[in-house]
């Protein structure tokens, strides 16, 4: 019901500022003694702090709300895969953005969503460095809540529509799968959104820019803020994007997977399992969209 969701946000704000805290520990301690680990290559990233904050979260989570079940980064790494049911089920990312934690680039959150019959039905994403909350909650609206002390609350307004694709800037992630087709294909498109396309001729029409924030979920809130236009990429896992796919519809934008595979405002078992496309936008424009699906071809 309204009234438990609006308990669950309430209980998962406070969780995720904790979480935030311990984030901020972690990212000083990670600095200092350099304790990273490498897992399936040089760049994908994991500290004992994502281990640290999961288990944090979960253990929070399933003391108060014990049937509902849970979907983490780190314990799906560590084997712990539970099939997508109907049933209520968290889903998180601990430390969204690990390479920007490394590296103090202040864009990590904590990113954290449930999911209900298979529909994200709200998102918490909370980044420490920043002290900028986003929350969003099925059919309630978006919201962007600035600061600690004294927090600043603001809705976060349907974008205008995007009169075409040379009007934006676009969120882009090179993502941490750098496999030769993966990269090739990604650059290929990057260098076509940017690029201008009449060499040496007056009027190019490209992009404004590409942007890089280093954390799918703050790509997300970013576009549902409205600072970005556009964020693409190949291969997102579903923690990366269940926060930030109800904020972001919540405050109007358009959420999908490729044309083979729509999201249609549903995680499916096959998103849990694959690497699908995921394109977000400013609602209310087809030729956008067809503009960013021709790019990626
Ligand atoms: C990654 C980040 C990155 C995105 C990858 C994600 P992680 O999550 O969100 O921006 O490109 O697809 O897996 O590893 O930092 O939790």
């Amino acid at each position: 019901s309204t009234q438990d969701l609006h308990s669950i946000l309430e209980f998962t704000t406070t969780l995720a500022r904790s979480a935030g805290d311990l984030i901020l520990e972690g990212s000083q301690a990670i600095r200092s003694s350099g304790n990273v680990d490498e897992k399936k290559n040089s760049v994908d990233l994991v500290t004992e702090y994502d281990v640290k904050v999961e288990e944090l979260v979960k253990r929070e989570l399933s003391s108060k709300y014990p049937t509902f079940k849970f979907i983490g980064e780190e314990s799906y790494a560590a084997g712990s895969r539970p099939p997508l049911t109907d049933e209520p089920t968290f889903c998180v990312d601990p430390i969204d953005g690990t390479t920007n934690f490394v590296h103090g680039f202040p864009h990590v959150c904590i990113s954290l969503g449930l999911i209900y019959k298979k529909v994200p039905i709200l998102g918490v994403i909370y980044n420490p460095f920043l002290e900028q909350l986003y929350t969003g909650v099925k059919g309630q609206g978006a919201y962007l809540t600035q600061g600690k002390r004294d927090p600043v609350k603001l809705p976060l307004a349907k974008p205008r529509p995007l009169p075409s694709l040379s009007q934006a800037l676009i969120g882009i992630e090179w993502g941490s799968d750098r496999s030769q087709d993966i990269v090739r294909a990604k650059g290929d498109s990057f260098k076509r959104l940017a690029g201008n396309p009449n060499e040496g001729v007056q009027g190019g029409r490209m992009a404004h820019s590409l942007r890089s924030l280093g954390s799918a979920a703050l790509n997300f809130s970013m576009v549902a803020q409205g600072g970005m236009d556009i964020y693409w990429e190949i291969g997102c896992w579903p923690w990366d994007i269940c926060a930030g796919s109800i904020i972001a519809q919540e405050a109007g934008c358009f959420v999908t997977g490729s044309h083979s595979y729509p999201l249609n405002n549903e995680v499916t078992e096959e998103v849990l399992t694959g690497r699908k496309h995921f394109v977000i936008r400013a609602i209310g424009d087809t030729e956008t969209e067809k503009g960013v699906d021709a790019q990626k071809r």
